[in-house]
């Protein structure tokens, strides 16, 4: 029996630059070692059967002209995937897919970034269909925006099509087709970890306050007479009178900044420079773009207190994963900090673990 093709795809962590995406501004995540992945075969009708072998097993199907609110849960973002290349024009045949994952789901790593984009090259280079990966990553990030119904950016995509071993993945969403740069990420050569903290709190309200966040964005720009509030200029919060707005746009001026600033200090190994830009993104997102939440902020301060060189929560906000930058040796200090820490509040005990900067979704040698 021939053996089955198989692909895959990262999830990822965003080290600054957060709320940027839609904003037009610049962001800096890496993609990292925890993957989704998907044999594939293309069948010869219009069917489409998906297995996932994460989280028990469990099976899926729909024709390849699915439409939005004809799948839900997990297999709405293989199902997706399909409606975004057929709204681009391609003729796609039915599949059998099988995933599995090791992206935690709902920890703020992009589980379902993953998804797409492994399901997403899978399907286009078994259908022979050429897509650069800049290109793939909008076409998935069209699939949450406009299948799902998430309003995302295109960050988490990107991360997950462009990542490169050993590197972060500078993005600049301030021209009308974004630009990828990568970074070499070389904290692990000075004996420093990247540690992520998945602090297990889910906030339901999450894609609401997201949503709530962009066009509270889209308002304050539109307000000071620009596109997107990233191209703000400094005196743009006197210039604004609703308080809700000066805070965001005041996260966007100031996030932009020290985005710019870690790029600077992650290229010349600055890390007390590189670590306290992290910490300062936390206290804006907190404070000002209010998106954080207290097992969030707990997990950054018992870090800080356990010694790392920063801290901050990553992704979207409301729960999710923390990272922190810590020495090697500080690492199972701060482990135990944070678990005492949320311990004391009677919180789901988190989990810490090291992750490196990882490839982009490819194909697999089988
Ligand atoms: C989520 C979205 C991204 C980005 C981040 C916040 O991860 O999917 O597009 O907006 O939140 O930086």
């Amino acid at each position: 029996m021939t053996e089955v093709p198989q692909w895959q795809a990262p999830g990822r962590v965003n080290l600054i630059g957060e709320h940027l995406d839609y904003n037009g501004g610049p962001v800096l995540p890496m993609a990292i070692n925890r993957r989704t992945t998907v044999k594939a075969r293309q069948r010869d009708d219009d069917l489409v059967r998906v297995w996932t072998t994460h989280d028990g097993n469990q099976r899926a199907e729909f024709r390849t002209d699915v439409a939005p609110h004809d799948v839900s849960g997990w297999a709405s973002y293989a199902a997706a995937m399909f409606w975004a290349l057929a709204q681009d024009g391609h003729q796609i045949d039915g599949f059998d897919l099988v995933l599995d994952s090791d992206v935690p789901a709902g920890a703020g790593l992009s589980s379902s970034a993953a998804i797409e984009c492994a399901i997403g090259l899978a399907v286009c280079d078994l259908s022979g269909i050429t897509l650069d990966p800049i290109d793939l990553a909008l076409l998935a990030q069209r699939a949450e925006n406009d299948f799902i119904g998430v309003p995302s950016g295109a960050m988490d995509q990107l991360a997950s099509m462009c990542g490169k071993a050993g590197h972060a993945v500078f993005i600049d969403f301030g021209t009308e087709r974004p630009t990828v740069r990568e970074v070499e990420a070389t904290w692990a050569q000075d004996d420093l970890a990247l540690l992520v903290i998945d602090t297990k709190a889910h906030h339901a309200l999450a894609d609401g306050e997201y949503a709530a966040r962009r066009t509270e964005c889209e308002e304050a720009a539109k307000e000071l007479g620009i596109e997107r509030l990233a191209k703000a200029g400094p005196d743009a919060v006197l210039r604004l009178e609703d308080e809700t707005l000066k805070k965001r746009t005041r996260h966007v001026i100031t996030e932009t900044a020290r985005t710019r600033g870690a790029i600077r200090a992650l290229s010349t190994r600055n890390w007390t420079q590189f670590g306290a830009m992290l910490t300062a993104s936390h206290a804006s997102l907190r404070d000002d773009f209010d998106v954080s939440c207290p097992e969030l902020d707990v997990a950054v301060s018992a870090s800080l207190e356990a010694g790392a060189l920063g801290a901050r929560m990553t992704g979207g906000g409301f729960g999710g994963s923390a990272i922190a930058l810590v020495a090697r040796d500080g690492i199972a200090g701060l482990r135990e900090r944070v678990e005492a820490q949320f311990s004391a509040h009677q919180w789901t005990r988190p989990e810490a673990w090291v992750v490196e900067p990882a490839a982009g979704a490819s194909t697999m040698d089988v």
